[in-house]
Formats: C-alpha cells, sequence, structure tokens
C-alpha cells in the first residue's frame, strides 16, 4: 500500500485519545476505508490489523485510577501478531501507528490500549490463527463533544512537557 503521507502526517497534531464515544454507527464510506486501510498497510508480514464493526460489552476492562474507562465505541480494531517473530510488539506498534494516523485523518476517534483489554474476547470476534495474539486493540467510533476535567488531564499521560 503507498502510504498517504501528507493526510496522515497532518492527522498527527490532530490525534488525541478518546475514551468516551458516541454510540451512533460509524458513517458506512469511513468504515469502508478504514477497512481498507486495515487490509492494505500491512508493512511487516507478522503484524495485521483487523476492524471489527461490534465492541463486545467485556472487550475493555473498567479500571479506576491510571486510565479511564472506555465506553460506547461501536467498533474497533484488533492488532494481530505472529508471536514467531522477535519483533513482533515492534512491528504491531509501527502498523498500529499506521492504522490510528488513518482512522484519525477520516474523522474518527481511537485510543491505544495494550494492556486494559481482554485478548481472548478480542480474539473471538477478530480471529487468530495459530501463534497469533492480539496485543492491542483501540476502540473506532465518533468521541463525545464533552470532556470531563479528570479525562483531559488522562490526554496528557505520556506526552513529552512543552519546550
Ligand atoms: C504502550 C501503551 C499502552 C497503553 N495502554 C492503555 C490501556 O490499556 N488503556 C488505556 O486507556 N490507555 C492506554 N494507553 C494510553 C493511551 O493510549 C494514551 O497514550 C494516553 O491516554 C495519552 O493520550 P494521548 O494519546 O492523547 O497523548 C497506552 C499507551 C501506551 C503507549
Amino acid at each position: 500500500m503507498e502510504i498517504p503521507a501528507s493526510r496522515w502526517y497532518s492527522a498527527i497534531p490532530k490525534r488525541r485519545s478518546r475514551r468516551q464515544f458516541d454510540s451512533k454507527p460509524v458513517d458506512p464510506d469511513h468504515l469502508a476505508r478504514l477497512y481498507s486501510v486495515c487490509a492494505e498497510f500491512k508493512p511487516f508480514p507478522h503484524a495485521r490489523a483487523v476492524l471489527v464493526t461490534e465492541s463486545p460489552k467485556r472487550l475493555f476492562k473498567g479500571i479506576m485510577g491510571l486510565f479511564g474507562k472506555i465506553e460506547g465505541a461501536p467498533s474497533f480494531v484488533a492488532f494481530i501478531g505472529n508471536m514467531e517473530s522477535p519483533y513482533v510488539q515492534e512491528e504491531i506498534g509501527y502498523t498500529r501507528e499506521g492504522i490510528v494516523l488513518g482512522a484519525t485523518a477520516l474523522q474518527l476517534a481511537t485510543c491505544w490500549v495494550g494492556g486494559f483489554f481482554r485478548p481472548d474476547v478480542a480474539a473471538a470476534v477478530a480471529g487468530t490463527g495459530e501463534n497469533e495474539r492480539v496485543l492491542a486493540v483501540t476502540p473506532v467510533g465518533y468521541a463525545k463533544e464533552s470532556q470531563s476535567i479528570e479525562k483531559k488531564l488522562m490526554t496528557g499521560f505520556g506526552r513529552n512537557p512543552p519546550t
């Protein structure tokens, strides 16, 4: 796939993690375009992304404290790695960045979730093969307009302070 570099580059400053989603379904045209990005953006043989147009109730783990709970997303992307590759984490990380920017370029909200989700629940709907595991997911949908102060603060997590 030829990377739409200028579209993805412009998406970088717009991307923010969002955890509260509007339950309205994603525009089918945007969904189809994101589906193509997931199917075609595959820079490594051991990492792939699958767009799932449902979001099982138990997919995200709700925890208090470190991260807020992810709620209301109508769909998600599963990032699936083949554990035979010694670089599977890096391959998934790179693939995930591209897909997230592709989603942002379509005005869709995301949140990288590498820890607080249930890989077995994701695998059951995304489908995994031998030696494959779902290493991360992102909810996909339209963000709710307003964010609580707590969630706005959470958005700063992991960012470098302004210089
Ligand atoms: C490797 C990695 C794993 C993460 N796992 C989770 C997670 O399981 N749940 C969650 O809500 N946020 C998780 N985050 C945090 C968000 O994806 C995001 O980085 C953070 O909220 C900062 O917001 P920003 O992306 O708008 O800068 C993770 C971040 C990284 C880098």
